[in-house]
């Protein structure tokens, strides 16, 4: 048997944890696996003294993780602290730099720093590895750089945050308001520890740009992710969605066109048929269309400290094999910079939900509208049902406001400028009161 692979590990939050115990627990298999020990011989934590129910008699404690990187006592460096620069950032680098593969669940620091670091773990000859940033333990990372290394991929699309797709499906299965479900999320201790990075999207597109690279061997750019969260979805667009077939789900979508990459991340309407409409909780998935194989899904728990150090310790086993592929599935400098396509030109279906004055022309001045941007309609639904109707609890309008009414429109493709260029003459028009909500929908 080789000598142990001797492992730092900094972050001993819920992951870290995990991982240690995953690494006890299964010992043996991974030794036989290996053809060597795996040991966590030294960590770094902010708090030295707190209970995590870990014994870590005989484990080095390193008060700075960039020491813990550097430190001649390691084989490899583990980096589960998050954030995308600080203390994250330099402990990688530092670790590279001396001669440390690297693994790191970290998915704002590989969105930001991923490339540089890529090239840098390259010219070192060195490991980087970060299956575990993307979709917790849904190896997503191996299966697209690996599994289908022999494959165009077109599109690639997913619910990537379990925050979010739980509070979807509870606010859905239980009729509770987002705020009562994203409370309920933090305290199973899904959330990120600024639960906006969850609802707002923006840990989404952390993991949708890294997939994106993935998929199409693009350099990575987290900036150009349109972004939009879950805070505005209320229970009469989850009534709506019911009614016309559909759930709607939080999902980042990266499609590569003649015309550049497109990369999205916005609550989307889903035909209760598909796959992706089935996923419900906690749970991710990842829908990739490739050429050669077709369609493929994978689901499986996308947070969680067991799934998440499950995916850590998969990096982990690969480093004690000695397997070192490029991060990217490439070298890092071949990665191609392509045109990215702004929102504006999005081109889809969309769920448009309005509070239209109740009186003669209103609906045809709207319908007007949307026709002078070429909008199709394929339908429309006032008061389309029970729940969509004015609540008995809701306000009365004010002294001297109009009476208005639901209203519910479903698009055919159109670009999403036409559909913005026509809501806003429709409110300048006055017929439409508030700001409308605006879904778009996702075809198979
Ligand atoms: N807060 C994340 C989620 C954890 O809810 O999916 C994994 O990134």
């Amino acid at each position: 048997m080789s000598k142990p692979l001797r492992v730092g590990v900094a972050g001993l939050g819920v992951v870290g944890a995990s991982l240690a115990r995953l690494l006890q627990r299964q010992s043996e298999a991974l030794a036989s696996r290996t053809g060597r020990a795996i040991v966590v011989t030294a960590v770094s934590a902010r708090d030295r003294a707190r209970d995590r129910g870990l014994d870590l008699n005989g484990v080095a404690f390193f008060d700075d993780p960039r020491a813990l990187a550097g430190s001649e006592s390691i084989d490899v460096f583990v980096e589960l602290m998050g954030g995308a620069d600080g203390p994250a950032y330099d402990s990688v680098k530092a670790a590279l730099n001396s001669g440390k593969p690297v693994v790191t669940a970290n998915k704002a620091l590989i969105a930001k720093h991923g490339l540089e670091l890529a090239r840098l773990a390259e010219e070192k000859g060195l490991a980087f590895a970060f299956e575990s940033s993307v979709a917790g333990g849904v190896p997503i990372i191996k299966t697209l750089r690996e599994g289908l290394a022999g494959n165009s991929i077109r599109r690639i699309y997913g619910i990537l945050n379990g925050t979010c797709n739980y509070i979807l499906s509870k606010m859905e299965t239980d009729g509770l308001s987002f705020e009562e479900c994203l409370k309920e999320a933090q305290r199973l201790g899904y959330a990120e520890a600024d639960p906006t990075f969850d609802v707002g999207g923006f840990d989404t597109a952390h993991k949708l740009a890294i997939l994106a690279s993935l998929a199409f061997g693009t350099a990575i750019d987290a900036e150009a992710i349109h972004v939009e969260g879950i805070e505005t979805i209320t229970q009469d667009d989850l009534a709506a969605a019911d009614e016309l077939g559909f759930r709607i789900k939080l999902l980042g979508v990266a499609e590569r066109t003649a015309r550049g990459v497109e990369q999205r991340v916005h609550p989307t309407m889903v035909a209760k048929s598909t796959a992706i409409a089935q996923v419900m909780g906690v749970l991710n998935a990842v829908t990739i269309d490739a050429d050669a194989v077709g369609e493929l899904t994978l689901v499986g728990p996308g947070a969680g400290g067991d799934a998440t150090a499950s995916a850590v310790a998969a990096d982990i086993v690969d480093i004690a094999r000695g397997v070192a592929i490029q991060p990217f599935g490439r070298p890092a400098h071949m990665l191609e910079e392509v045109e990215r396509i702004p929102m504006q030109r999005h081109e889809g279906g969309y769920y448009v939900r309005l509070m239209v004055v109740d009186r003669p022309g209103a609906m045809a001045a709207i319908a007007t509208r949307m026709g002078e941007r070429k909008i199709s309609l394929e339908s429309i639904m006032q008061k389309g049902g029970a729940r969509l109707a004015r609540r008995r609890t809701d306000p009365p309008p004010a002294e001297g406001a109009p009476e208005t009414v639901r209203v519910v429109l479903i698009t055919h493709a159109t670009s999403e400028q036409a559909i913005r260029e026509a809501l806003d003459l429709a409110l300048a028009d006055g017929v439409v009161t508030q700001k409308p909500q605006v879904i778009r929908i996702e075809r198979e």
